[in-house]
């Protein structure tokens, strides 16, 4: 499609594979199946889920939101859903919200979904952008508990840097679609640079340090940036869970779809300290410190 090569894309992002959904598959579709496996883990049925928060960027629909229609799919009856906009940082903003609505007590059960179709939003002659994104899901179930939880969370935004990393919305009457935009040397730069002071922070809030980590579920957007967050925790790769040579850059998706990873291959357990963080377009940035 464009003028590039496996060995430069392998040795600039670490992407061998991505994942591209059918012509038929949304947000929601996607989500509602991601959410279906997250209810499955959890133990619960659709009746105890009282919160639906679908963190994307790229919903079929502006309403109904995706997450309405991920509680339609699932048979969700009587919970609060909506989405959640901020881009590839959209799952550690779900999450904060989440954590708060369960600490004020307005939730008891929150389903979190990432789901985002970015490959699609990609002009397919621009090289810079149409090796990176894939198509995913990722969920998980948010609840009270006494023994296990969330540490810290953090989210922070920058409005000021808004054109390094775009994707607009089709306007009526508009004869092209416009394509997402990335000035990607620009991006990364500032991306090592916030995550590193993210993680540091979010250490410091829940009063940890990185030798209490067992795992760190990045954003999945470059493994130069994820292997520069990890060397500034000292920690070893080996405790790092990576999914983008399979999945590329799957925007809000990302981050769950790395800690499903982390928990189904076995490698995460009950107990363990995982620090979870991400970094996109707004700019947006957001963390949670979790003992899973
Ligand atoms: O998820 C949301 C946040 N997103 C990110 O965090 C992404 C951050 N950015 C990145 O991951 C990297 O910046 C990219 C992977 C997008 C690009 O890697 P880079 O090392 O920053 O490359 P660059 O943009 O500085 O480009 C270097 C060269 C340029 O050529 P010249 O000007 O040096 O001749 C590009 O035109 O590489 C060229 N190039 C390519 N060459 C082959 C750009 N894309 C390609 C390509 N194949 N696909």
């Amino acid at each position: 499609m464009v003028e590039t090569s496996d060995e430069w894309i392998t040795e600039r992002t670490g992407i061998k594979e991505r994942r591209i959904a059918a012509a038929d598959e949304t947000a929601a579709s996607m989500g509602a199946a991601a959410g279906a496996k997250a209810l499955e883990a959890a133990g619960l049925k659709p009746d105890d889920i009282d919160t639906v928060i679908c963190a994307t960027t790229s919903s079929a629909y502006a309403f109904p939101s995706s997450a309405c229609e991920i509680a339609r799919l699932l048979g969700i009856r009587r919970a609060m859903a909506f989405d959640l906009a901020a881009a590839c940082a959209g799952f550690s903003y779900a999450y904060s919200v989440a954590h708060s609505m369960i600490l004020t007590g307005q939730s008891e059960k929150v389903l979190i979904v990432g789901s985002d179709l970015m490959a699609r939003a990609c002009d397919p002659t621009d090289r810079t952008t149409i090796i990176l994104f894939g198509d995913g899901a990722g969920a998980c179930v948010l609840g009270k508990s006494d023994t296990e939880g969330t540490i810290a969370v953090h989210a922070s935004a920058d409005p000021f840097s808004g054109e390094l990393l775009s994707l607009p919305v089709p306007q009526r009457g508009q004869s092209d679609t416009p394509w997402l935009y990335m000035k990607g040397n620009e991006v990364f730069k500032r991306a090592v640079v916030v995550l590193a002071e993210l993680v540091t922070k979010t250490l410091e809030k829940g009063g940890m340090s990185a030798d209490d980590l067992d795992f760190l579920v990045p954003h999945q957007a470059n493994l130069r940036i994820i292997a520069a967050t990890a060397r500034k925790l000292h920690l070893d790769m080996s405790q790092v869970i990576v999914t983008l040579d399979k999945q590329g850059n799957t925007s809000a998706a990302s981050v769950p779809l790395a800690l499903d990873e982390g928990v189904r291959s076995g490698r995460i357990k009950r107990g363990d300290v995982l620090l979870l963080e991400s970094f996109g377009g707004g700019f947006t940035w957001g963390s949670a410190l979790i003992r899973y």
